[in-house]
């Protein structure tokens, strides 16, 4: 499918769900249209699929005829990718990459960044497109500074889909100040360490749906400003985990929904983190989320230590609700699996926590924490407005109905940061028992 109208995302999602998409979403025109405009095959432009010519200026060239009405074409095979290629200005503009591109260069920035760009679709056509970063050749040398993989930046009526990144320098895919996209079948893998960021956005109306990610630092994040993002069937593969954040002056994120999130040896479940500043977070929801292994799971820190403190009172939340959550935490004496500490001079208000059951993996003892918090569930106060300090409550049995399913392949063993990282295939399945919403292209 290369575009989705609300009628049929009305038709697939539930009432609550579609509330946070606000209209279309995706490239206006097909690619199959655009193909009958024009082709622009980059080894007509000096690509050469020998791993070690520089498909930069080919793809650049590439574009420029292109990028008013066509498809880029980058066939089948192995590219190098020595200078990074900034392709701005396109319309009714789509790019097929079913080779894999390997970096050479050893710039920073983005290796591939789309700007100003309307009505535009990056996909592989049989699901076997890939850019492999090699990030190992800097990160075995204790540095994660070098380019992100891909950025989109004022890109509207988009999708990237069926494409697979694999060992960024330093992030993986980033769009921010984009509107109407749709971001689907995707495998994301990195090295394990911090600064090798997956997903992250900040943006309108945007759907991101059935995506991996291996790393060590966040798998689909939403920053700020943001609002209509809908997050659905999600695998953090061993990860950071899923956050909002980190959240600084003037956030401003609303109508924010993850759903069908499964997460696996991360830092946490899903973080919402803060440390001062100033703006809101509202009307957010994070539905069924199934956990295993992870340090934290539901994790609200408006005091992150790991942030520098930003003037302001705190950032405002208010109408969170987390529901459906099962499954197992690492150590729950140690990192408990309901933290929720808000600003003292900006209380949560409207926090909701049901059918919530996590239990620990080690010890017979977890806690649960909240500080400044307003609303329902566990540890969290009625009412509003004023702050109070830190309440812990611990128990000391398992809750009825924590247990919950695994995916049978959640990575066992770090890929570390001094090897090269395997380019993986695209998964069937990102969450137990769901069914992607578009099969994987070409099959
Ligand atoms: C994007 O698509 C919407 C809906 O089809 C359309 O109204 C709009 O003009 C398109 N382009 C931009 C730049 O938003
Ligand atoms: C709370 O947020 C949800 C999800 O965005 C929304 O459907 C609901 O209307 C909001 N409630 C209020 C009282 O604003
Ligand atoms: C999780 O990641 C590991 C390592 O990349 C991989 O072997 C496994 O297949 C992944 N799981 C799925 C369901 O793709």
């Amino acid at each position: 499918m290369l575009s989705r109208t609300l009628l049929s995302a009305i038709a697939l999602l539930p009432a609550l769900v579609v509330a946070q998409l606000s209209g279309t979403v995706g490239p206006s025109t097909s690619a199959a249209k655009k193909a009958a405009t024009k082709t622009c095959d980059v080894t007509k432009y000096g690509a050469v699929a020998d791993k070690s010519t520089d498909i930069g200026p080919p793809l650049v060239s590439a574009w420029a005829d292109c990028k008013s009405g066509g498809v880029v074409v980058v066939p089948k095979g192995d590219y190098a990718i020595a200078t990074w290629a900034t392709l701005t200005g396109g319309s009714k503009v789509a790019i097929q990459l079913d080779g894999v591109i390997y970096r050479t260069g050893t710039a920073g920035g983005n290796m591939i960044f789309i700007e100003n760009t309307d009505d535009f679709e990056l996909f592989s056509s049989k699901g076997g497109g890939a850019i492999q970063g090699n990030g190992y050749q800097i990160h075995a040398k204790g540095s994660s500074s070098g380019a992100r993989i891909l950025r989109l930046y004022k890109v509207t009526n988009f999708s990237v889909h069926d494409l697979v990144l694999v060992d960024a320098p330093a992030f993986h895919f980033s769009m921010d100040t984009c509107k109407n996209g749709e971001v689907y079948n995707m495998a994301i893998r990195g090295g394990n360490m911090g600064g090798l960021d997956g997903i992250d956005v900040w943006s309108t109306n945007i759907w991101i749906h059935d995506v991996m990610v291996t790393n060590k630092d966040e798998c689909v994040t939403v920053k700020s400003p943001a609002t209509n993002i809908l997050v659905e069937n999600i695998y953090c593969n061993w990860s950071g985990g899923c956050a909002l954040g980190s959240l600084g002056a003037n956030t401003a994120i609303s109508k924010v929904t993850y759903k069908n999130v499964y997460t696996w040896s991360s830092n946490q479940m899903l973080m919402i983190k803060s440390n001062g500043g100033s703006g809101y977070v509202e009307d957010v929801v994070f539905e069924n989320f199934i956990g295993h292994g992870n340090a934290y799971s539901l994790d609200i820190d408006q005091y992150w230590s790991s942030m520098s403190t930003v003037a302001g009172d705190g950032v405002q939340l208010s109408n969170v609700t987390f529901k459906n959550w099962k499954g197992t935490e690492a150590n729950g004496a140690q990192r408990g699996p309901v933290k929720i500490l808000c600003a003292d001079k900006a209380p949560c208000t409207g926090i909701s926590v049901t059918d919530f059951a996590m239990w620990t993996e080690s010890g017979s003892k977890q806690w649960y924490a909240c500080q400044s918090a307003y609303g329902s569930g566990f540890c969290l106060k009625a009412g509003s407005a004023k702050s109070y300090g830190v309440t812990t409550s611990t128990q000391t049995a398992a809750p009825t109905g924590y247990s919950a399913a695994k995916m049978a392949g959640d990575l066992a063993t770090a890929f570390g940061t001094t090897q090269s990282i395997p380019i993986p295939t695209i998964p069937t399945s990102y969450y137990p028992g769901a069914t992607p919403y578009s099969a994987i292209a070409g099959r």
